[in-house]
């Protein structure tokens, strides 16, 4: 039987929406725990995917389940990819914000069928704000349509970043880092790259590029912005493939085009240190 994405839809967001409940009920009293140095882990990162977990596989059990901790080893994530039906989940995408009780943090559910994202829902539980997209839908917040800015230009640009947990000083995310301070109207490194993409979505931000991720780190939002209007790929400026861990979004083509011509002098710039 082929599966109905209105009804995908219906249950990733009761399952985004459950676990958003357990992340305010934990925010004060999670315990927390390094993975690796400057990577946090909190109790309520593992009960936010349980509930998750427990709800989309009880409703398509012939579905397969990565969430960012099952721990399952990148060696696998292509047998993965290659089910017809592959749900992609980060119960926690900030959890440093979390640690830290600064509300930037979301739930993050993607779908992805023949390893196509059709489904993506972003949960921000502290300001209730829940972003929605289909393939071909449209991208919604709280059930109103939302649209990318204009914005054509880096000078005009508020753009965003994300950092691995650990950063070189001499690495290439800190030269891309200066010269985007230096090209865009504003920078930010806000903390949730789910977030970053949503709000690339609906106009708060003007653009986000990231160099290190995980699939469900992008997967959910990577489809919000997209259907929202906005150009979306990878930062090679090929299709964007949520397995590969970069992304550069932008409003337009226009600032897209500044913004990897950016990147990529402060990639060439690092090469003759
Ligand atoms: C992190 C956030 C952050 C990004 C990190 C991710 P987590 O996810 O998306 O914005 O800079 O690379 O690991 O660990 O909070 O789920
Ligand atoms: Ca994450
Ligand atoms: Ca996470």
């Amino acid at each position: 039987m082929s599966l109905s994405i209105d009804h995908a839809l219906k249950i990733a967001i009761a399952a985004a929406e459950s676990a958003g409940q357990i992340l305010r009920e934990m925010l004060e009293t999670a315990s927390v725990r390094e993975k690796a140095p400057k990577d946090l882990v909190t109790d309520a990162d593992l009960a936010a995917q349980a509930a998750i977990e427990k709800r989309i596989m009880s409703e398509f059990p012939s579905h397969v389940f990565l969430g960012e901790e099952s721990l399952i080893a990148p060696e696998q994530w292509e047998e993965l990819s290659r089910n017809e039906y592959c749900w992609v989940v980060d119960p926690l995408d900030g959890t440093v914000n979390y640690v830290h009780q600064l509300p930037n943090f979301a739930v993050s559910i993607a779908l992805m069928r023949n390893n196509q994202i059709v489904l993506g829902v972003v949960f921000d539980p502290m300001a209730s704000e829940l972003f929605t997209a289909t393939q071909g839908g449209g991208s919604f917040l709280n059930g109103k349509g939302i649209r990318a800015s204009v914005v054509g230009s880096l000078e005009e640009a508020m753009v965003a970043v994300s950092f691995p947990p650990q950063v070189r000083r001499d690495s290439i995310e800190i030269q891309q880092f200066i010269e985007v301070l230096l090209c865009s109207q504003s920078i930010r490194r806000l903390g949730s790259a789910a977030l970053n993409l949503c709000y690339v979505a609906n106009g708060r931000l003007d653009a986000y590029w990231a160099n290190s991720l995980k699939p469900w780190d992008v997967a959910g939002g990577a489809l919000i912005a997209l259907e929202a209007g906005a150009a979306l790929t990878g930062l090679d400026r090929k299709r964007f493939d949520p397995w590969n861990g970069n992304v550069l979004a932008a409003a337009s083509t226009s600032l897209h085009e500044e913004l990897h011509k950016c990147l990529e002098i402060a990639k060439n710039s690092g090469k003759s240190n």
